[in-house]
């Protein structure tokens, strides 16, 4: 398995241009099942989700026509396969974004369930009672979710909790419902209003994008989708704690800093310089800087994702910071490996109480999740000495070409088999 060694120490300085955002492609790429014909889906990075997801859509019926230079041509008049195995749904959990979909187009599902994950239970509950508040009648069965209905029908849905992918779904289900359908405490991601938005140029109907009340009302069909993908919030915000991390200057282009204003007023706060020029950012570390607090919340909140990133960087802060996650139960795996190199890091169930240190130092450490992978290299370009990171897989499931990035901004890092 592939591996990641960092040689860290040094000052990132340079330019770096950030993908298409892995979490917004993802659900428009399952909402071309809701089309038939040739749907065109622009700036999409080729990332593993991205590869899972195009498979996915493929065993489903869906024709890749291309896919090159980010571009994907992708014909769905051919979908008749109802069914998101166990392989791809357990290496990712998006893959559930193809239940409301199918329901919608083919009247019938069978998506597995997608199992615990490393951080938390993520179950499907809120996505398939709405469903089911639609009509489809759902049973669970040897681990797979059996959805079946003649017509959805448009209702009136309460989100327990605030869900972007449960948002997602029963969005794009209602948008082929029979009638109006009403979704209470929606997501606000701009993952999610982007996806309305496509829906709405392919001919649906969908009203409240980025406020808690989504109004669809139902159309019989949609056009095949044609958009262009908008640059990674996650990645954008991720380059930034990079600069901080490692007492850099580095001009984060082709981003859109309002989807990172949470991230960018806290490192202010903590003393950060962070420029906005419109469609990038300029970071300057040169400063030292300050433990601040931070809540993860729901879009326009601080964003989960990068929760173990920020992490990583206030363990090098002058003073103390507290770190409340209050979106997943159990997403501090990180803390251990930064306490490994040196981090002062106390976890108490949802919080994390960090004490800054004078310096980190290189060490072996273990990837658990995509964001807690990307916090490992952040700490690891930092540190004094050589650190190795292995299951780097989850590191490219989310990030385009990390590591040419990295490099092209001073960075040692290099990948060995
Ligand atoms: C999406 C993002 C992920 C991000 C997360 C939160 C994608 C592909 N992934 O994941 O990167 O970390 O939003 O911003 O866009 N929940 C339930 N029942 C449900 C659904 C969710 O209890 O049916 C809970 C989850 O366990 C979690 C919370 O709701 O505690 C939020 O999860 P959710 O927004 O659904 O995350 P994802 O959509 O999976």
């Amino acid at each position: 398995m592939d591996k990641i060694v960092i040689e860290g120490g040094g000052r990132l300085e340079g330019a770096v241009v950030i993908s298409g955002a892995k979490n917004a492609v993802l659900p428009i790429m399952a909402a071309t099942l809701l089309t038939a014909g040739q749907n065109e889906i622009d700036g999409v990075p080729r990332v593993r989700d991205v590869i899972t997801m195009l498979r996915l859509l493929n065993d489903l019926g869906a024709r890749t026509e291309s896919f090159e230079r980010g571009h994907i041509v992708l014909d769905t008049s051919g979908v008749n396969n109802y069914e998101a195995p166990y392989e791809l749904v357990s290496t990712m959990r998006a893959s559930c974004l193809v239940l409301g979909p199918l329901l919608a187009r083919l009247g019938r599902a069978k998506v597995s369930l997608p199992g615990g994950c490393a951080i938390g239970a993520r179950p499907l509950d809120l996505h398939i009672r709405g469903l089911e508040a639609m009509g489809a009648e759902i049973r669970l069965e040897q681990g797979y979710i059996y959805g079946s209905v003649k017509q959805l029908k448009g209702t009136r849905y309460y989100f327990d909790t605030v869900t972007v992918t449960g948002t997602a779904n029963l969005m794009m289900a209602a948008a082929l419902a029979e009638g109006e359908t009403v979704l209470e405490n929606a997501a606000k991601e701009p993952e999610v209003v982007f996806l309305a938005d496509v829906l709405n140029q392919a001919g649906a109907k969908i009203e409240g994008q980025g406020t808690d009340t989504l109004v669809i009302q139902g159309v019989p069909s949609l056009k095949p989708i044609d958009c262009r993908i908008f640059p990674d919030r996650i990645e954008t915000g991720t380059y930034m704690i990079a600069a901080a991390i490692t007492r850099g200057d580095v001009e984060i282009q082709n981003c859109v800093p309002l989807h990172v204003e949470p991230l960018t007023l806290k490192l202010r706060q903590a003393g950060i310089i962070v420029d906005n020029n419109g469609t990038s950012l300029h970071v300057n570390g040169d400063s030292p800087f300050e433990g601040v607090n931070i809540t993860t919340q729901p879009y326009p909140g601080f964003a989960t994702d990068l929760q173990a990133q920020f992490m990583a960087l206030m363990t090098l802060a002058k003073g103390q910071s507290i770190i409340f996650e209050t979106v997943f139960e159990n997403r501090f795996m990180h803390a251990a490996e930064l306490n490994r190199m040196g981090a002062d890091i106390t976890v108490q169930g949802h919080t994390a109480v960090v004490s800054g240190v004078g310096q980190l130092s290189g060490a072996q450490l273990m990837a658990t999740d995509l964001r807690a992978s990307a916090s490992l290299v952040l700490a690891a370009l930092a540190a004094t000495g050589e650190s190795t990171i292995s299951r780097v897989y989850h590191i490219d499931r989310g990030y385009l070409d990390m590591e040419e990035k990295l490099s092209r901004l001073g960075a040692k890092i290099f990948r060995t088999k």
